[in-house]
């Protein structure tokens, strides 16, 4: 299958970084030495958003916020609502990251609300699915994927979510140095394209559009191999996302 999916390649900066921690770095990648033909996006804390919102508005690098609440305001204390990124011109938002899932308890109905909201509100959201070590051994990724899917992408017409970008983080490949391997990426995003037609979420032609991106322990080493999977639209990462000089050599994978 030839891909018209133009690739993307995103930092979630997860919770590090200051203010001028996140200028600076934000600044070496948008002037550093990279390829043009993918597209870049950082993914601050909600509290150098702002700041960095400021700098990338006249480069070709997007920007990202973590999470956000689905409603657009209201007594939900801690939270931080579309509208409010929307206003800062943030375009694209990572929702259900496993993170959020594993840790704060996050469910597929409320992700779902996000989703939604997201698209209402004009951003772009980043949907993470992804099985953990224990039902990868138990062989149950399909179920698990399909109940994501199904639970994240409820309710969107078939065009909304051709416009969902998913991203397949393996849970027991993040943050812990062992990445999927280039086949097993494939199989899996693969599988996740062939799902998105099976459970009637959108047809053919739309499931070739929706870009599917890996994240878990993606390195500049390990790139290259990754991308080269033809199901593979981009990378999300994480630590090594917090360097320029590793940020920029996945970007020049
Ligand atoms: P690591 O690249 O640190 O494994 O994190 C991946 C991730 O969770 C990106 O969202």
């Amino acid at each position: 299958m030839t891909s018209t999916r133009t690739p993307l390649i995103a930092g979630n900066w997860k919770m590090h970084k200051t203010v001028a921690e996140s200028e600076s770095l934000v600044r070496d990648i948008i002037n550093g030495d990279r390829r043009k033909d993918v597209d870049v996006l950082v993914a601050p804390p909600f509290t150098s958003l702002h700041a960095v919102a400021r700098l990338v508005d006249t480069s070709d690098v997007g920007l990202a916020a973590q999470n956000m609440h689905w409603e657009k305001q209201g007594a939900y204390t801690g939270e931080v609502s579309p509208l409010m990124l929307a206003d800062l011109g943030v375009e694209f938002v990572i929702l259900g990251h496993s993170e959020r899932r594993h840790i704060f308890g996050e469910k597929d109905e409320g992700i779902n609300r996000k989703v939604i909201s997201a698209l209402a509100h004009g951003l772009k959201p980043i949907l993470c699915v992804g099985e953990t070590l224990e039902e990868r051994r138990a062989e149950k990724i399909y179920g698990v994927l399909e109940a994501q899917l199904l639970g994240g992408l409820s309710g969107l017409q078939p065009d909304e979510t051709a416009r969902v970008t998913i991203a397949y983080e393996p849970v027991w490949a993040i943050g812990t140095g062992h990445t999927a391997t280039p086949d097993q990426a494939q199989a899996v995003h693969r599988l996740i394209r062939r799902q998105l037609i099976d459970l009637s979420l959108c047809n053919k032609d739309l499931a070739n559009r929706v870009r599917i991106l890996y994240g878990g322990s993606v390195k500049a080493s390990n790139a290259t191999e990754i991308m080269a999977q033809p199901d593979v639209d981009g990378v999300l990462v994480g630590g090594a996302s917090l360097s320029a000089g590793e940020f920029l050599g996945i970007i020049n994978f």
